[in-house]
């Protein structure tokens, strides 16, 4: 786990228009620089990265944030991969905080586990490439079936030589030791005997998003019936199957440029594709697709292509995976290939302009697509037909979006030539009972949640600034996302009297947004390292993330700080409260609406960072040869400021 230091040390390193600029040609505007937008295929430049404010904004999408989260929309990183990134980049070393032994062990396993994953990838295209029968068999086998130079060091295709140990002996010989081959299924152990798994196969590797080695594919290239066309690596402590997209590595940039996802069924379809110029395409490696695998393409893009194999069984068999997309609410368009093709034939033998023309003229609607499907199969049999009606309203009813619901069942109505009414009553059945089943599932959770409610974290000892850190994230948890009409004071000076005076004016904003511009207005700083992280975490997110869900932020967390923002979300607010009335902070704050907490959070942060600068000048004056006159002026301001926020919040303070 990085350490807080680390991450806040990264933060105050990293300069947003040097990172930017290691991506994007950037020009010197004014004070700001400009460029073409990464994001979108654009001629005048829309990108602006203000180096004053160490943000970005790209006009064409309406992105923007810091270096953190330019590198995370840019390369798709995560969060710690993005700080890593940085750090690297700034020669910041980065520092691990304590962990538990076995936390330790377990990290110590995995990072182990990747570095034989990572010599093997070498080792197998160094066979493939340099030795005899690597080329041979290998090479050729690639070349033959399209493969340039160019795509097979790309996708680091390698050759397993048709030995029982060849591989295991050398891995041995390097120091890698029989528990880390064989936890990662490279290597067979039976009894005193030791088998390369992939002997004789040609390698494909399979990436994690950020690109190291989880696992292997590997094909066969004799014509055994009895054995496995594909073997694959098992499941370990680093390769799930069920939570990784083989060419998603490659496909993740493509896939948020182009907006859309195609998914294949094989390794090969993807590298052809690739190859041929659609990179945006990744592929389930032969099983239907996972929730999992759906929320990886799900962060990059709203938008998926099934493609399918030409055989109509196939296509039977595939269709009922395709509701998991639809539950995602994620748009799903299918397509099929002439028969006998597969995607990895089609683009084969076709060029880009070929491909992307078929790809345009037959990528169909799912659900139109169903229904087409389901009609030809019906084929007018009345006990079909009545069975088919369910089957198409079972994947409408999994579409989360009303207005998307109902326009589908107007369109499936038309298609299959039956009443509407038909359609939506059969809808509302369906939905009464996915709600009920819903229902129990979140009565389930909170269960669960319950539980872990009753482990306290220790308390801290009351410290304004602390508690008010601590309020704003809450507040963004809770209610970041909301938006809200504020009533925002503006410092005036009164044209009669001269004095200081604020004037309500009201505006929407969002609450990230409004915490987020007025801290920076105060130029206000989380003392709490664990807070300022978390902040910048939060407002990243928000950022970025139209649907903000709390429960996916937390889940993205390192388990320190998914432990103080649970702790901060589930702590007793009676307890809470009680020491906000006792320090008298902030009371009243159940009753009071979501904007009005944010108001009064910021007022009374505002009024507290006051004391400490009236403080701070008081022991100036103190100094021997200090300018007295301008310090004391300046106190008087800010104590006039401050009766003004402290009569806002309603009790006079000092
Ligand atoms: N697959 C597998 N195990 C098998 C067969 C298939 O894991 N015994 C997976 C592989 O990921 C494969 C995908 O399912 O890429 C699709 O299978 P298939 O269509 O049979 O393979 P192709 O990719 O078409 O293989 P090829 O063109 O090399 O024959
Ligand atoms: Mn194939």
């Amino acid at each position: 786990m990085i350490s807080q230091n680390s991450i806040a040390q990264v933060f105050e390193t990293a300069r947003v228009e040097e990172v930017i600029g290691d991506f994007v040609q950037l020009k010197k505007s004014g004070s700001s620089f400009k460029g073409l937008s990464p994001f979108s295929e654009e001629r005048t430049p829309s990108f602006m990265v203000s180096p004053v404010k160490q943000i970005w904004k790209d006009f064409s999408t309406g992105k923007g944030g810091n270096a953190v989260s330019f590198l995370m929309e840019h390369e798709h990183f995560t969060y710690p991969e993005a700080i890593k990134y940085l750090a690297k980049k700034y020669n910041i070393e980065i520092e691990e905080t304590e962990r538990t032994d076995e936390e330790k062990a377990q990290a110590d396993t995995r990072e182990s586990l990747y570095l034989v994953s990572e010599y093997a990838n070498t080792y197998f295209q160094k066979t493939l490439h340099s030795t005899d029968h690597g080329k041979a068999i290998g090479l050729s086998y690639f070349k033959e079936r399209g493969f340039t130079e160019e795509t097979i060091k790309k996708f680091q295709l390698g050759y397993s030589l048709d030995e029982w140990q060849a591989f295991t002996d050398d891995a041995l010989g390097k120091g890698y030791s029989i528990d880390f081959l064989s936890a990662t299924g490279l290597t067979i152990v039976k009894g005193e005997k030791r088998f390369d798994r992939f002997k004789g196969r040609v390698m494909f590797p399979i990436h994690s998003m950020s690109g190291r080695i989880l696992g292997y594919g590997g094909r066969i290239l004799t014509n055994d019936k009895k054995a496995a066309k594909y073997l694959n690596s098992p499941e370990s402590e680093i390769y799930h199957k069920s939570k990784v997209l083989y060419g998603l590595y490659y496909a993740k940039q493509g896939i948020a440029k182009e907006d859309n996802c195609y998914l294949v069924e094989g390794y090969t379809d993807v590298i052809q594709f690739y190859q041929t110029g659609i990179k945006n395409v990744v592929s389930s490696s032969g099983t239907a697709l996972t929730p999992d695998q759906i929320r990886l393409i799900n962060r990059l893009t709203n938008n998926i292509t099934v493609l399918f194999d030409g055989d109509a069984a196939g296509i039977r068999a595939s269709i009922r995976g395709i509701d998991l997309i639809l539950e995602q609410g994620m748009n799903v368009k299918v397509c099929t290939f002439p028969d006998g093709e597969d995607p990895d034939s089609f683009a084969k033998s076709n060029t880009l302009e070929e491909l992307t023309e078929y790809l345009n003229e037959n990528a169909k609607d799912f659900i139109q697509f169903k229904a087409y499907l389901l009609v030809k199969e019906a084929n007018n049999d009345p006990i079909k037909k009545a069975e088919t009606i369910r089957e198409i309203v079972n994947s409408i009813a999994k579409i989360p979006d009303q207005i998307k619901r109902e326009i589908y069942i107007q369109e499936c109505a038309r298609i299959m030539d039956i009443s509407e009414n038909v359609l939506f009553s059969t809808l509302a059945q369906i939905s009464k009972k996915d709600f009920q089943e819903a229902n129990r599932k979140h009565k389930q959770e909170q269960k669960a949640f319950e539980v872990v409610k009753n482990v306290e974290q220790p308390k801290q000892k009351i410290n304004v600034q602390y508690e008010l850190e601590r309020k704003i994230i809450e507040i963004l948890m809770l209610y970041g996302d909301r938006t809200e009409q504020f009533e925002d004071l503006i410092l005036k000076e009164d044209e009669v009297s001269g004095d200081l005076i604020l004037e309500p004016t009201k505006h929407e904003a969002r609450v990230f947004e409004k915490i987020y511009l007025d801290l920076q207005e105060d130029e206000m700083q989380f003392s709490n390292e664990q807070f300022k992280t978390l902040y910048y975490s939060i407002i990243d997110k928000l950022n970025q993330d139209e649907n903000f869900s709390t429960k996916n932020f937390v889940n993205q967390l390192d388990q320190e700080s998914a432990g103080t923002v649970t702790s901060i979300l589930m702590e007793d607010e009676k307890y809470n409260l009680h020491d906000w009335e006792r320090n008298q902070i902030i009371p009243k704050e159940k009753e009071h609406a979501v904007s009005q907490l944010v108001s009064q959070t910021i007022l009374s942060l505002r009024c507290y960072l006051i004391d400490q600068k009236v403080a701070e000048y008081k022991n100036e004056t103190l100094k021997e040869g200090s300018d007295t006159r301008s310090i004391i002026e300046d106190v008087k301001d800010y104590v006039g400021l401050k009766m003004l926020l402290s009569r806002k919040l309603g009790k006079v303070i000092g």
